[in-house]
């Protein structure tokens, strides 16, 4: 080991770096230039996509408290599908555009040609019009990682409709909820999803989620499995038949820089999930660019992520970005863990990939699983190792590198989120010399600060901790909430006026590094998916037994965070293993297998202030097992509540 490995600090080797898009040199002067002048940056940048009506003005943004507005590009004119598939046609019409690899090993991958996308995407977008759905209409999908969730995608963006994707592990009742708040059309799915060997009923699912005042929404099925299904006549169509009767060509739509890609529905700290809407313009740009330099993409590389279309690592690194850059990009269907714990680095050997992207809660997974699982296979052919979602514990980070990298491959470690569109801190492969656990460095044009969590004053000096702030925009930002302007600047820019808010907290260190320290709100990362501890609780309310409940998170040794419920029985109720196990099954139902609770403690009261505040410090920190430290418990209503908790308390080693 060199000495700066024992140092934690693993600079890119000299090849490293010359065969980068940035070496450290090229970064600095990038960077320096993105801050120094916006327009000229990004007006440069804006270029790597092609525009129908190019655009004159860069860049138009408020974070004035009051007038938050945020615009690129907002004269141009683009079509998203075009720049992701027909301009690649003239000279790589032959390229895999999308490997897709099925749940099932032993079924065979498909390799998609750009030209193949091309006709896909075409009538699937003609189909979409025969439904009825227009410019500006809102499409939720509601899919299997099967290549026709991509397409779904590219179709909606070559009509100028707008998609909203539901991850398929969410409940009817969510996909209800999330269909009514968009007010979408139709709602894309198949009949089934095969996922670890397993299969969701996803049809029957958007049929529950459909059954009551939805008797306009349409749904388009696609043939997965081939399963029995219950149909809702002249509601319900099949994909195949319906592309039976299409033409292939199917003229872009001509769409505004601004205009709506998609709304992405995510979890927030305070009541229902929020829809995050992304432009078409700079979004683009952001996600193309980030997966360019940020994975250090040249031609000819087989790109892997492994997240699900659901969330927005998959809409940014599966779909947008990758095929933006007419990279080969895998989609793979089934899990990591399917049918053992080498699925990932099998898939990785036999597709010859050369970037793997993944989250921290995976790499912890299959690191128990033992080294064996690697080393059976050939990953000579990755380059860079990237993650995402969650803090990376150093442990992984070495097992990642030693283990799975040889030491060969750089880890970017990439913090962003649903909000972002794409990477804010990130090494880049071969500019960044990385230390375990940091995220390192600020993306092209992006301006982190650290401010004082309750006065909000910026804290200058280089090492600092406090909470993460970004000072300006830059063009992958979200435009606004769903249909709720108001809701979005109370959330991002009213607790830290003239500041975008993260809700998370960070350390930055002597060298000027940034480290996350996780979510400063009520939001916790579980498995690296975003939960909101509202969400959970409304859950649990709704069943008749629940009188009242309080979720935090606890310190999870795969998971990152585990999900730990107090719950205050209704007079009369007597608690027993069986109601824990039906509660569980309750919030399967209500929202999905990933909110399900993963200690259940029963109290009999919860600490709340006199004025009725539930003090979730003191939750938090018996939950975590760290109730030494709990502070001042007297201003409580009633102390001695907090005996009971820490004497029934869940999660003793
Ligand atoms: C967390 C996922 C530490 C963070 C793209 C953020 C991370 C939230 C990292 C967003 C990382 C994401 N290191 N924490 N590399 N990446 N996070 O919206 O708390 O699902 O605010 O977006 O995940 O989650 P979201």
């Amino acid at each position: 080991m060199s000495q700066s490995e024992t140092a934690g600090l693993y600079p890119p080797t000299a090849e490293q770096a010359a065969r980068a898009h940035a070496d450290k040199e090229t970064y600095d002067a990038m960077y320096a230039a993105s801050i120094a002048d916006p327009d000229a940056f990004w007006g440069e940048h804006g270029k790597r996509v092609d525009w129908i009506k190019p655009y004159s003005k860069v860049k138009n943004t408020s974070f004035a408290p009051g007038s938050i507005d945020i615009k690129w590009y907002e004269d141009g004119t683009l079509n998203v599908a075009a720049n992701c598939v027909d301009r690649h046609l003239k000279d790589r019409g032959n390229q895999t555009a999308i490997i897709w690899e099925p749940d099932e090993a032993s079924d065979e991958a498909q390799h998609i040609t750009y030209q193949q996308l091309h006709a896909h995407v075409c009538k699937f977008a003609n189909v979409l019009k025969e439904m009825g759905v227009s410019k500006g209409d809102r499409v939720v999908i509601y899919m299997p990682m099967i290549p026709q969730a991509a397409y779904a995608m590219l179709a909606c963006a070559r009509i100028g409709a707008i998609h909203s994707i539901v991850f398929a592990g969410f409940s009817p009742d969510a996909l209800g909820a999330r269909v009514n708040a968009c007010g979408a059309k139709v709602v894309i799915t198949s009949d089934g999803a095969p996922r670890g060997g397993r299969v969701t009923n996803l049809k029957d699912n958007v049929n529950q989620a459909l059954r009551d005042d939805f008797n306009e929404v349409k749904c388009l099925v696609v043939k997965r499995t081939g399963q029995q299904i219950a149909w809702r006549d002249g509601l319900d169509f099949w994909l195949h038949e319906m592309e039976e009767n299409v033409s292939n060509d199917c003229p872009p739509e001509e769409v505004a820089a601004e205009d709506p890609l998609f709304v992405l529905y995510t979890s927030g700290s305070t009541g229902q999930p929020k829809g995050v809407v992304h432009s078409t313009g700079g979004y683009l740009v952001y996600a193309a660019m980030t997966h360019q330099y940020t994975f250090d993409y040249h031609d000819g590389d087989i790109f892997w992520c492994t997240a699900d279309v659901g969330w927005v690592t998959g809409h940014s690194y599966i779909v947008y970005g990758p095929l933006a850059n007419g990279a080969t990009t895998v989609m793979f269907e089934g899990v990591p863990t399917y049918p053992d714990a080498g699925r990932f680095w099998a898939v990785c050997e036999k597709h010859k990939v050369n970037q793997f992207y993944t989250a921290p809660t995976a790499i912890r997974a299959l690191m128990g699983q033992g080294n064996s699982f690697v080393e059976k296979y050939d990953l000579s052919d990755i380059k860079v190792l990237g993650t995402v979602g969650e803090p990376i514990n150093p442990e992984a980070w070495n097992w990642y590198n030693d283990v799975v990298g040889k030491g060969r491959a750089p880890i970017v470690d990439t913090w962003w989120q649903t909000e972002t569109g794409g990477h804010l801190l990130t090494p880049l492969p071969g500019a960044t010399a990385t230390k375990p656990g940091s995220a390192t460095l600020p993306f092209f044009g992006i301006q982190p600060v650290i401010l004082e969590p309750t006065t909000g004053a910026e804290l200058t000096d280089t090492a600092a901790e406090g909470v993460l702030c970004i000072k300006d925009s830059w063009p992958g930002q979200m435009r606004t909430v769903w249909g709720d302007h108001d809701r979005f600047e109370k959330t991002y820019f009213a607790d830290y006026k003239n500041y975008y808010f993260t809700g998370d907290g960070c350390r930055r260190d002597e060298d000027g590094y940034y480290w996350i320290t996780g979510r400063v709100d009520d939001v916790i990362n579980v498995s690296g998916h975003r939960m909101g501890t509202a969400e959970v609780e409304s859950a649990l309310v709704a069943h008749s037994k629940v009188a009242e409940s309080a979720v935090v998170g606890y310190p999870h040794e795969i998971k990152g965070q585990g999900i730990y419920a107090y719950v205050t029985l209704m007079n009369g109720v007597e608690p027993s293993d069986e109601l824990r196990k039906e509660l569980e099954t309750w919030v399967r139902s209500e929202i999905g297998p990933i909110a399900k609770p993963d200690l259940i403690q029963w109290a009999p009261g919860l600490p709340k202030t006199r004025s009725g505040k539930i003090m979730r410090r003191i939750l938090r920190k018996i939950a975590e097992d760290d109730f030494g430290s709990l502070g001042d418990t007297s201003t409580l209503a009633d102390p001695s509540v907090v005996e009971d908790l820490i004497e029934n308390r869940m999660n003793r080693g």
